[in-house]
């Protein structure tokens, strides 16, 4: 007899994409991944897409026009018409007005959230942040994440905290809280 899918493997039905919104080092990425596994669905990168279409690194891309081309990356995505799909957005999205409809045209959306120590510790680890290529990273954390994590806010269906959470709890929380407002039509 054929071997039956085991049933805990398979993709979990969500109807809707899931759209990831938050600062650097928040967990967009790496919950990104798992929540993409669990789902079956693409994981789609506003970053990636960047470098795609620049065909530069995202050091020297941020440095010149980072939030235009995000902003093209979002429209690009929305025109497309993306499906089963997460999108992991970069750190600058909020910050243009006119990104925040098709945020909400592309899906549900997902702020994730830490506080300001837990950020700090994660993006020490990775020194591709143009952002934070500056005398005081730490005091530029702090000043860009008061500034824009009110822009987080506002524009979030929903916010998770993953300070301290490990990645697959978050992505099963944000999974549960998808499906519960899709089944409630409450977003
Ligand atoms: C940025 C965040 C980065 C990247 C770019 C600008 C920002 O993405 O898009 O360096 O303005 O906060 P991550 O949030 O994925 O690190």
């Amino acid at each position: 007899m054929a071997a039956q899918p085991d049933p805990t493997d398979s993709p979990i039905a969500l109807p809707i994409n899931l759209v990831l919104i938050g600062f650097m080092g928040s967990g967009k990425s790496s919950i990104g991944r798992i929540l993409a596994t669990k789902l079956g669905f693409h994981l789609l990168d506003t970053d990636a897409l960047v470098v795609e279409a620049a065909g530069m690194q995202i050091t020297d891309i941020f440095a010149w026009k980072g939030e235009e081309y995000e902003a093209k990356a979002l429209a690009y995505l929305v025109d497309r018409n993306a499906k089963g799909a997460v999108v992991a957005t970069g750190g600058g999205i909020v910050t243009r007005e006119s990104n925040l409809p098709l945020l909400h045209r592309l899906g549900f959306v997902v702020e994730l959230t830490a506080s300001e120590e837990v950020i700090f510790e994660r993006v020490s680890r990775n020194k591709a942040r143009p952002l934070l290529h500056t005398p005081n990273p730490r005091e530029t954390v702090s000043e860009l994440l008061a500034r824009r994590a009110p822009l987080y806010a506002a524009a979030a269906d929903y916010t998770l905290d993953t300070s301290t959470k490990s990645h697959i709890q978050a992505a099963d929380e944000i999974i549960a809280e998808a499906r519960r407002r899709c089944e409630t039509g409450a977003r």
